[in-house]
């Protein structure tokens, strides 16, 4: 409880009822818990503001492997908490919002991936980090956009490749490297929607605007883009070129980067197919579930956190291991750094 004073009386009213500076206390937290907050660039503006780092699936993995943090908040989608605490099992990983998915996880019930790659044995499981954690104790290595076709590059050429769950992904793997896979058929609904109708419309009215994409995207919008690459090398790309201006096809939080790193570029988003009660549908609906209020009140009721038996986290641990093993040197560094 603490006083308001009003011009005629003094009135008392509760804690609860005043409002909070979700920033302050998030930082008052963050000190008294010793947490580090990681977050991806397809958060809110806001909460990139607020993180220790801001980066892509494999900045943000790299980070929770080497922190030295008591309890990690994650600001990203369940898979990435969960590939935190698979690296940290030790420690407290919070995630603001349970129901942050994705829907490449949920394309690939761990069930089906089971019976599918037992009828495959002789194939290398190489899977995008998007997924669960189940489908990552199945697999053999772990990928990002980042380090996919780096490490795909070491795998021997008489070995054949499963490659899951995304097959827009793999489908532009096996073009970059001409390595043959068979591929999980899943997809991301916010990549697959970009409307190619709009992404024309644009280019007409801005010639001189490059394309860039992420390779989650089908192959028919993959075909405009001036450059194609995960999250941080699409923002690399646009540090690169100052004074320029681009057509951004991937989720639209990255544009908060883009902007801050380059004051002197012009970006568009692309929308997606208008459809049902969608009239733009390029937010990724998982990732935009975390806000400020959501942070605040896990770290201070230190949940949800993510919980994983010790048996799935050893099993899940070994194909992440191998991906930062081989992946060592890939990437860039995180904004902290530049
Ligand atoms: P990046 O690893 O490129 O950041 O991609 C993560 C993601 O979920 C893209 O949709
Ligand atoms: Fe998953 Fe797509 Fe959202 Fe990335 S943008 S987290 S792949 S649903």
């Amino acid at each position: 409880m603490y006083s308001l004073e009003t011009k005629n009386q003094s009135r008392t009213i509760p804690q609860s009822a005043a409002r909070i500076d979700h920033e302050a206390e998030i930082n008052r937290l963050r000190r008294e818990m010793n947490a580090v907050i990681l977050a991806h660039y397809y958060q809110e503006d806001e909460i990139q503001d607020i993180a220790d780092h801001v980066g892509d699936s494999l900045d943000l993995a790299r980070r929770a492997a080497e922190t030295k943090a008591d309890v990690i908040v994650f600001c990203g989608v369940k898979f990435m908490a969960e590939g935190a605490k698979i690296l940290n099992p030790e420690k407290l990983v919070l995630l603001p919002d349970l129901k942050a998915g994705c829907s490449l996880e949920e394309s690939c019930p761990p069930e089906a991936f089971s019976a599918f790659t037992a009828r495959h044995p002789d194939h290398v499981v190489v899977t995008y980090i998007n997924c669960s954690a189940e489908v990552k104790a199945l697999s053999d290595i772990i990928v990002t956009s980042t380090n996919a076709e780096a490490i795909l590059r070491q795998i021997p050429e008489d070995e054949k490749i499963i490659f899951a769950p995304d097959k827009y992904l793999g489908a532009y793997l096996m073009k970059k490297t001409g390595r043959d896979m068979l591929l999980w058929q899943g997809t991301c609904i916010v990549h697959e929607r970009f409307s190619e109708q709009a992404l024309i419309t644009l280019k007409t009215r801005h010639p001189q605007a490059a394309v860039i994409a992420h390779p989650e995207c089908p192959p028919a919008l993959l075909s405009h883009a001036a450059h194609i690459g995960s999250t941080s090398s699409l923002i690399k790309y646009t540090e690169q070129r100052p004074g320029s201006e681009f057509i951004v096809l991937t989720e639209p939080g990255i544009l908060h980067q883009m902007k801050k790193r380059s004051a002197g570029s012009t970006f568009h988003d692309v929308p997606g197919i208008s459809g049902g009660a969608c009239v733009s549908c390029n937010a990724c609906p998982y990732m935009k579930l975390n806000t400020l209020e959501k942070i605040y009140a896990c770290m201070k009721d230190r949940a949800p956190a993510i919980e994983l038996s010790p048996e799935l986290i050893a099993a899940a641990r070994k194909p992440l291991d191998r991906m930062l093993e081989m992946s060592r040197g890939a990437g860039s560094p995180s904004p902290a750094e530049l």
